[in-house]
């Protein structure tokens, strides 16, 4: 595998080009039939295969990925890989609110801390801004635990063009985490050039598309369970699926040539965007991430990433 590091923003945490995404560990509110060994599985099989970043949340099952996550780890070496967590949701009986309070997110760190087994989060993330605090008086809390080293990083996901450039006031945020995938261009516009500015790294959620852009899809219409939360995902549904999947079945004959799978291209398509720091796809299966990891090993050619760029240019 390559020996690359990508370097987070302007802290000195580095993460290998892929990491990975942790919302089917323990994420028994997002996904229905979670078992929680093969959680602790995959993450062992990410660290096993290489992997530098796990990214996880409290709201990924209301503190359980980050409590299994802190149990998978246990016997590796803390230094040798990086932790992003993330926060925001403030629980009350039944009700769950956005806090970005500065107190609230320095408990939430804390919380974090205790359900990882850990003393530090290399990043952590604002997870959603809520509507009232202001967003450089929450960030200037996460950089006082900075400077106490309980972060290392500080990054915000979900924020609008302009919660960022508040929050950013003071030139403090490391990172940004929003959906971005070849179907999902948006950050192209406005992010993706205000964050090469601010020397700011971007990590993009749902990568795969929430497993559309593995190849495993036919026309055949799919219906995932109530409590999935892609049941009701406008990609998985009429014309736009249709549409996604003839798009990336068009990957298939450059998956053979390169001996590689499509979900494999579509990761090192992200690893060679120049926008993108480090891409973190999720997996329900320990198999999954063996096989994602491999995709640091795909280098593609400028025409092949062309080639990845144009089959998905009606997305744009
Ligand atoms: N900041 C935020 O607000 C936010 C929001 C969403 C996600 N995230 C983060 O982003 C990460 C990535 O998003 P995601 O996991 O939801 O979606 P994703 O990475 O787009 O897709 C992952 C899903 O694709 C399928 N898959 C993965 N590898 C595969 C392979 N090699 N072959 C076939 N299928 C494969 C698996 O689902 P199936 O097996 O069920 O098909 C897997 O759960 C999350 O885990 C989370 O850490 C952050």
């Amino acid at each position: 595998m390559k020996e690359r590091n990508v370097q987070i923003g302007k802290s000195g945490v580095l993460s290998t080009p892929l990491g990975l995404g942790t919302n089917a560990v323990g994420g028994t509110n997002l996904f229905p039939n979670l078992k929680d060994a093969t959680g602790i599985e995959i993450v062992k099989a990410g660290l096993d295969s290489g992997i530098k970043l796990l990214d996880t949340a409290f709201a990924y099952g209301m503190g359980h990925s980050e409590e299994l996550i802190g149990q998978a780890i246990q016997g590796y070496d803390r230094g040798s890989f990086a932790i992003a967590s993330k926060g925001a949701q403030q629980v009350t009986g039944d009700s769950v609110v956005i806090n970005n309070d500065p107190e609230f997110l320095k408990q939430a760190v804390e919380d974090s801390l205790k359900r990882l087994h850990t003393t530090y989060l290399d990043v952590f993330y604002i997870h959603f801004p809520d509507d009232h605090t202001p967003k450089d008086k929450a960030v200037a809390a996460l950089n006082e635990l900075k400077v106490e080293g309980k972060i290392k990083a500080i990054g915000v996901s979900n924020f609008s063009m302009d919660q960022l450039k508040e929050a950013n006031k003071d030139g403090l945020v490391d990172i940004v985490e929003d959906q971005y995938s070849l179907i999902h261009r948006d950050a192209e516009k406005e992010l993706f050039p205000y964050l090469k500015d601010h020397d700011i790294s971007f990590v993009p959620f749902f990568p795969l598309a929430s497993g559309l852009l593995t190849g495993k899809y036919d026309n055949s219409a799919v219906n995932f369970a109530d409590d999935d939360i892609r049941h009701s995902n406008p990609d998985f549904q009429g014309a736009r699926f249709a549409e996604i999947v003839k798009a990336v079945n068009t990957l298939k004959p450059l998956a053979e040539q390169k001996n590689a799978t499509i979900a494999q291209l579509v990761l090192a398509w992200y690893m060679q965007n120049p926008n993108i720091s480090v891409v973190i796809p999720g997996a329900k299966h320990p198999e999954q991430v063996q096989s994602n990891a491999k995709a640091m090993d795909v280098e593609l050619s400028d025409a092949e990433y062309q080639q990845i760029d144009a089959a998905f240019a009606t997305f744009k």
